[in-house]
């Protein structure tokens, strides 16, 4: 009873999905990210601010593997997903990045019908029993991804021929169309006119419900307005990780002063 108010901030406390212990990236010679050390947690969003070049896509890459695909990339140090090291060998990437799902910055349909664009995930992971269950699960990710009312009657037409703000949640319903436990979106909105940015930002809160986001942005109007948790990287390394009021109200460090209040970036 007297103790409430301690409860209370133990109710708050989510669990943590991803914890980053002294990773490195270099690209060659590049040293890219510098000893970051971070926890995220499940159930929030999260955002990656800081000016171009200082590694937030980088960093990002790295929590579902998707810097092996550069050849000139080596990541060093320990990530872990509940607990387990995705770096493991014992790992399959593919697995993975439909564990750890990804939205990039321009929408990136393929070019196939709306149906198929959503269904591909789940038929390569082998998720529907039968055609039925298929398009059950089809339907579950264009509702999750806030697109089924526009796009019900048109199954079959291409992804390709929605507006950009329409290929990017469709993008995101077939990023949830595998189940995916954390969502990360590198500059999700960039390519998007206001209106359609606006959905896609409610449609992250509402993501927030089953999974833990992270989100790079270049907009620290959108990490105010989107995020609980904000990571401030520069020059590869990560300056300040907190509450995203924290961050930015009361920045402990005076580079991510500098950078909130427009002096540097
Ligand atoms: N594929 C790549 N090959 C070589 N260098 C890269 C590559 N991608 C990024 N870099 C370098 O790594 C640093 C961080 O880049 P990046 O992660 O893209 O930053 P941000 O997303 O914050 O703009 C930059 O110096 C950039 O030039
Ligand atoms: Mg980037």
């Amino acid at each position: 009873m007297y103790d409430s108010p301690k409860a209370e901030a133990k109710l708050d406390q989510k669990e943590i999905k991803i914890a980053a212990e002294g990773v490195q990236v270099f690209y060659g010679d590049t040293h890219a990210i510098k000893d970051v050390n971070v926890q995220i947690e499940d159930k929030t969003v999260t955002a990656f601010i800081g000016p171009s070049g200082c590694g937030k896509s980088t960093f990002l890459r790295c929590l579902n593997r998707m810097n092996d695909t550069i050849d000139s990339c080596r990541v060093e140090g320990n990530i872990r997903l509940d607990g387990e090291d995705i770096y493991d060998k014992r790992v399959d990437p593919v697995q993975l990045r439909a564990k750890v799902g990804m939205v990039f910055q321009k929408p990136n349909p393929f070019p196939k019908s709306i149906y198929d664009n959503i269904a591909y995930g789940p038929r390569i992971h082998g998720l529907a029993k039968n055609k039925a269950d298929l398009d059950d699960i089809v339907e579950r990710a264009l509702k999750r991804g806030a697109i089924w009312n526009e796009v019900k009657d048109r199954l079959h037409a291409p992804g390709t021929g929605l507006s950009g703000g329409q290929q990017q949640r469709l993008c995101i319903a077939r990023a949830v169309a595998t189940e995916p436990e954390v969502l990360l979106m590198d500059e999700p909105c960039s390519a998007l006119d206001p209106i359609a940015t606006g959905q896609v930002e409610e449609l992250i809160d509402e993501l927030r419900e089953n999974y833990s986001v992270v989100i790079v942005t270049h907009s620290m109007q959108q990490a105010a307005r989107v995020s609980q948790k904000t990571a401030f990287f520069h020059l590869g390394n990560l300056v300040e990780y907190g509450e995203t009021g924290q961050i930015f109200t009361k920045p402990q460090d005076p580079r991510t002063e500098s950078y909130i209040t427009g002096r540097i970036g």
